[in-house]
């Protein structure tokens, strides 16, 4: 256990600060008086724009540095008299089978980097963005955390498997405290829609809006748990805040959801928005062979009980605000 800490006044790095929930964590720490934030980012996702209103309520007291975590030199730098770190920076699951040996220098070597720096640094707390991949499909519904990692077979889960390992070892190794947060299947605004590995909801939106319903591959059965990228952001937070070290959370709202309700949902969402009954169905195409995790449900209970955190946002509250979001975002 650490002391319980505010953020107001703090010095704070987040990695990967420019991304979709590395940004969201920046707008809350504005929020919350952080003295000053360096967000170290290389935009080969994450982009500018994403940290405009954080950049407009801070001012000065917020920093965005293009640059890689694989720089030692400056992430020691960046690292050197801040309070809290908040390590979000990682490619894509997708990139991670594409190009593992980029996945091995960024999410692998790159940690590395990172938690040496905040060792040397002597940081109050680490937040560390953990993934449910770690779990690949699990045996037991709804999962906790102490489910085996063996499942997984994605480069992607191995190497945030081996981060959380990391972690630890820093933590019994050089006293630095940390949590890692297991987020399940993330959507919110600011979610990427122009690169190559957008998610299936901004591909749907897409097919809705051109009028074509949405294409699932496969019978739609898969379930996720879905939780909203503010949540996430909340529970970055109150991970920093909290006294608790050496302990690794689910972050996900519970709740199963199949890709055909998603689907539904996503329709009821547009045309809430659009005031106009469409008499669109959900389509099937063929299967793919890509994922082979048939089924998520989390136990969120660990991060309630520590954290006090629990997900606030529903799937259909958070759909409605992100095709606002998109709508006014997208490309013309
Ligand atoms: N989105 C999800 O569904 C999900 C689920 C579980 C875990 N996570 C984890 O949460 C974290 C944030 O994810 P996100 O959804 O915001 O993704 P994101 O791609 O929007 O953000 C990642 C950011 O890291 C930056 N980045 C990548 N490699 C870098 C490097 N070598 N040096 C510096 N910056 C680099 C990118 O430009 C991007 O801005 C990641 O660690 C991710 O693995 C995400």
């Amino acid at each position: 256990m650490t002391a319980a800490q505010t953020l107001a006044g703090q010095r704070i790095l987040v990695t990967g600060g420019a991304g979709t929930i590395g940004s969201a964590i920046v707008d809350q720490l504005a929020a919350a008086g952080a003295a000053e934030i360096v967000v170290l980012d290389n935009l080969v996702r994450g982009r500018r724009a994403n940290l405009a209103e954080a950049a407009s309520a801070l001012g000065g007291k917020l920093r965005l540095v293009e640059g890689d975590i694989n720089d030692a030199a400056l992430v020691h730098e960046l690292t050197a008299r801040k309070d809290v770190v908040f390590h979000l920076a990682a490619l894509r699951i997708t990139q991670c089978a594409e190009q593992p040996r980029l996945a091995l220098e960024s999410l692998v070597d790159g940690t590395f980097t990172v938690l040496e720096a905040a060792a040397a640094a002597g940081v109050k707390k680490v937040v560390a963005s953990s993934s449910a991949s770690v779990y690949g499909l699990a045996e037991t519904f709804p999962t906790d955390e102490r489910h085996h990692p063996y499942n997984n077979d994605t480069f992607y889960g191995a190497a945030k498997t081996f981060n959380e390992g990391m972690l630890r070892s820093f933590h019994a190794m050089y006293g630095l405290d940390y949590v890692a947060l297991r987020y399940f299947n993330v959507y919110g605004p600011r979610m990427d829609v122009h690169g190559l590995y957008t998610e299936v909801l901004i591909r749907w939106m897409e097919r809705i809006a051109r009028g074509e319903a949405p294409l699932i591959f496969g019978d739609g059965a898969q379930t996720m748990d879905f939780v909203h990228v503010h949540d996430i952001a909340r529970a970055n937070l109150l991970a920093a805040r909290s006294p608790v070290t050496d302990k690794v959370y689910n972050i996900a709202t519970a709740t199963e959801t199949s890709l055909a309700e998603l689907a539904s949902s996503l329709l009821a969402a547009m045309e809430s928005a659009d005031s106009a009954d469409s008499a669109l169905v959900p389509e099937h195409g063929p299967e793919r062979a890509v994922n082979g995790v048939t089924r998520r449900l989390a136990d969120i209970s660990a991060a309630a009980r520590d954290l006090g955190w629990k997900p606030e946002i529903t799937l259909g509250d958070g759909l409605r605000g992100l095709v606002s979001w998109w709508r006014e975002n997208r490309e013309p």
